[in-house]
């Protein structure tokens, strides 16, 4: 274990070699990396063409950094990986990797590669057209990392990476349009689910491993939460409120076994200073539904914004009649719209991640994984 002085010491180093190099104080030492769909996408589908955005009111009502201005987050406030890092002392969010004011400087204090609609396989999402793929935001990770290695050196950016924290969250629009009848799926012979699950898993440690070689070595993996539970599955099974669809679930569950045991593999495979996390957000967010009313919701079935029925667009017009639905209050709803959780289930999906035991977040919670020294 390194003490606080050892750390603040490396913390300071790492300061002193950007002010030799940039003469420019960064104003913190927290570093992370956020890569997967929608759920963490901080802005960069704002950038590209594509039907996947949430560029307008009411997305963003109440992110308070943007005064309610829509950032490209899809929910109403902050993502869970926003409040994650603020909760172990970032000053500021990662910036989306597309911005065109995202310069150079800014990737030592991390950046958001996230874009929603995207899977871990390069097909999925293609009906939004534009979207990262997984692979791609890694294609994208690396070429940030040569452009810190000619800012601060290879040795100060291996250093800096050791610290960073990597969260990967991703598999759900695999899986939801795998779903869904109408999108074509490799061709027109469909894979059975265990294959979907296969071809994701071994995927994702593809660009994990790809990830652990850039320098990456505290990993958060998160897996895919009760999609037979969202509002948009529910409604295109038809569901009465209280119900999810259990198929959907059970593949879910099995997909996450299979990422789990590969997660298990790799800790043992890897050198001890490498961790890979596993975030269990199936049990987190099926207890929050199940559990809505002792978290303080009232509604765990319906959609903030947007309605219950197809199309499911949460929208603001020019007044209240060209407007979708909105709610009247927004920390009661566990949905934000048919897809993504409100800001109040995020903060307490962050909560459990960051302080839970082996059930919730394994083989240690993210508050240790922060403090984490081999
Ligand atoms: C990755 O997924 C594709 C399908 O998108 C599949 O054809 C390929 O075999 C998978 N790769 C691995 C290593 O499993
Ligand atoms: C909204 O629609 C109602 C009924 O159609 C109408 O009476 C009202 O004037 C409309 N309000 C606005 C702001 O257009």
């Amino acid at each position: 274990m390194e003490t606080f002085g050892m750390m603040l010491k490396s913390c300071l180093l790492i300061m002193f070699v950007l002010v030799l190099s940039l003469q420019v104080l960064p104003s913190l030492c927290y570093t992370s990396f956020v890569f997967g769909d929608s759920l963490v996408d901080a802005g960069n589908n704002d950038y590209l063409f594509s039907l996947s955005k949430a560029d307008s009111p009411p997305y963003g009502i109440d992110f308070t950094p943007s005064g309610g201005q829509p950032t490209g987050r899809f929910t109403n406030g902050r993502t869970i990986s926003d409040i994650l890092d603020e909760a172990l002392g970032a000053k500021s969010f990662p910036l989306p990797y597309l911005a065109p004011t995202t310069k150079p400087e800014a990737f030592l204090r991390g950046l958001n590669y996230a874009s929603g609609a995207s899977g871990i396989l390069d097909k999925t999402g293609s009906l939004f057209i534009g979207r990262i793929p997984l692979r791609e935001q890694v294609d994208s990770f690396e070429q940030s990392r040569s452009h810190m290695v000619n800012m601060i050196g290879e040795k100060a950016t291996m250093e800096l990476l050791k610290k960073a924290m990597f969260s990967i969250t991703t598999g759900s629009n695999d899986m939801l349009n795998y779903i869904q009848p109408l999108i074509p799926f490799f061709g027109d012979d469909k894979i059975s689910a265990t294959m979907l699950q296969d071809f994701m898993v071994s995927n994702l440690t593809i660009q994990l491993k790809r990830l652990h070689k850039l320098g990456a070595r505290k990993f958060i993996v998160v897996g895919v939460g009760p999609l037979g539970c969202i509002p948009f599955v529910r409604a295109i099974n038809l569901l009465p409120s209280g119900e999810c669809a259990v198929e959907v679930n059970e593949m879910v569950r099995g997909y996450n076994k299979k990422l789990n045991r590969v997660l298990d593999h790799l800790n043992q495979e890897m050198e001890p200073e490498t961790i890979f996390v596993y975030a269990n957000s199936y049990d987190i967010v099926m207890g929050i539904i199940q559990n809505h009313h002792e978290y303080g919701f009232v509604n765990a079935g319906d959609p903030c914004c947007g309605g219950y029925l197809p199309p499911f667009i949460c929208f603001k017009g020019p007044n209240a009649n060209t407007s979708s639905v909105l709610c009247d209050d927004r920390s009661k709803y566990v949905f934000w719209d048919a897809y993504h959780p409100t800001e109040a289930a995020n903060r307490i999906m962050a909560r459990k991640l960051l302080n839970g035991d082996e059930s919730i977040s394994y083989p240690i919670n993210i508050g240790n994984l922060y403090n984490y020294k081999p």
